[in-house]
């Protein structure tokens, strides 16, 4: 077999076969076929694109590449989740602990935040003591105990994606549909669970901006899962706005805690509630979706959900002792209204970006985080404000520089009209 002659096919438009595309993934993870022959074929499927049976044998070839966890140790169906990236997305830190408690088991993979988004284990580190290294031994004894374990990816874990990824940064091929779908689900399949909830965002701040595009991505990502034996919802949600109110890690985590006591924002706790009636639903823990939500509900209101995710938190080291001192700022900055009128946009990327840059993100890899720094909204879409009203809550440990407010100018709109508020879900695809 030729690597030529498979760019060529591709170029052709044509379907490439699995033992073609799996010669094209060794070869790449073992140096044998060069960088710029795999970015010919990657510029190809950017233009010509996949079948779903080429997605899913990319896919496979991927997953082989390196470790893949084995969960059989663990009793029962296990859940895991994953969403494309967003600002102010806690969903995992509400989702695992209350699924978690409904009897589900979640045994997660997690990854940092890099730019406007944010990462599940840099919410989680903002923790004192929580421990994200875990050997595999302990990850599988602490889902068998508690129902749930979240740890940092392995270097080993889908080698092939690492490197494509890069590839694909520097030859303009990240935004190929089928390419991020393999990339995905290689991942998560990796992992080891049954059943997997994919959260895909749509609007400024995320990764997918139509729901065109989202709709297709979701439905290569189901049917690459399914053809692998794996039991997958695609969630298509909104970014057109920060999820909940809080962006920056021990916000965070805080506005987590209302959320498991049953008083969060209602955007945040119906995602979380739909998510978990699916997934205890293909967990085989209840009979109906709708019988999964009135169960997940229960146990926010109930104190259960927040009892497992205390129990989580201290099984992984983390305390939280005093959750009033819990956000350490030298400033409280109050960003007022500067018109009255209906919000009609606060768009999710100036915001993360504010955040990012204020040092409650990295802007590099190697950047330091402050826990405690980060936004509050005080408003969503379609509320009616008063000119002077406090629009948001900026917490710092630093001076408030006039690009942050800049970004945060850019990040309101403010109109006449009566805006709608949009709904968080947009479309499930199973
Ligand atoms: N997230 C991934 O893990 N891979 C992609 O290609 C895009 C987003």
């Amino acid at each position: 077999m030729r690597m030529v002659d498979i760019i060529e096919k591709k170029r052709e438009g044509l379907e490439l076969s699995e033992n073609e595309i799996k010669f094209m993934i060794d070869g790449y993870t073992n140096n044998q076929i060069p960088d710029y022959q795999v970015s010919a074929l990657l510029m190809a499927i950017y233009f010509k694109g996949m079948t779903n049976e080429e997605a899913a044998y990319l896919t496979k070839a991927m997953l082989y590449s390196g470790d893949i966890i084995d969960l059989s140790m663990i009793d029962g169906v296990k859940v895991d989740k994953h969403s494309t990236g967003g600002v102010g997305d806690k969903t995992t830190l509400v989702l695992g602990p209350l699924v978690a408690s409904m009897g589900a088991k979640l045994a997660k993979l997690s990854g940092r935040g890099l730019g406007h988004t944010g990462g599940t284990l840099d919410k989680l580190e903002s923790i004192e003591g929580f421990n994200i290294s875990l050997s595999e031994e302990k990850f599988l004894k602490q889902v068998n105990e508690i129902n749930i374990a979240v740890a940092g990816q392995t270097k080993k874990l889908v080698p092939a994606d690492k490197l494509l990824y890069a590839l694909r940064d520097v030859t303009a091929t990240v935004p190929s549909i089928p390419l991020i779908a393999s990339s995905i689900m290689s991942k998560k399949l990796a992992s080891g669970a049954d059943v997997i909830s994919l959260d895909v965002k749509i609007g400024d701040g995320a990764f997918m901006k139509t729901i065109e595009d989202a709709r297709e991505l979701s439905k290569i990502m189901v049917s690459i899962g399914e053809s692998l034996g794996k039991k997958v919802n695609a969630f298509i949600t909104s970014m057109d706005q920060p999820l909940g109110f809080a962006v920056g890690n021990r916000l965070e985590v805080k506005e987590v805690i209302d959320t498991l006591e049953g008083h969060g924002p209602s955007d945040l706790e119906e995602l979380c509630v739909e998510i978990a009636g699916y997934m205890v639903k293909d967990a085989k823990i209840v009979s109906t979706v709708e019988e999964g939500k009135k169960l997940a509900l229960e146990h926010l209101n109930n104190g259960k959900a927040l009892a497992k995710f205390y129990e989580f938190i201290e099984a992984q080291g983390g305390h939280i002792d005093d959750l009033d001192h819990f956000i350490q700022v030298d400033e409280v900055f109050e960003y007022k209204a500067n018109k009255s009128g209906y919000i009609q946009s606060i768009k999710a990327l100036n915001i993360g970006l504010a955040s990012m840059k204020i040092g409650g993100g990295r802007e590099t890899k190697d950047d330091h985080i402050d826990p405690s720094v980060g936004i509050v909204l005080n408003k969503k879409i379609g509320d009616y404000v008063e000119e002077g009203d406090v629009l948001a809550r900026v917490f710092l440990n630093s001076e408030l520089t006039d690009n942050v407010l800049n970004d945060l100018n850019t990040a309101f709109t403010i109109t006449d009209d009566i805006q709608e508020k949009t709904p968080i879900i947009k479309e499930i695809i199973n």
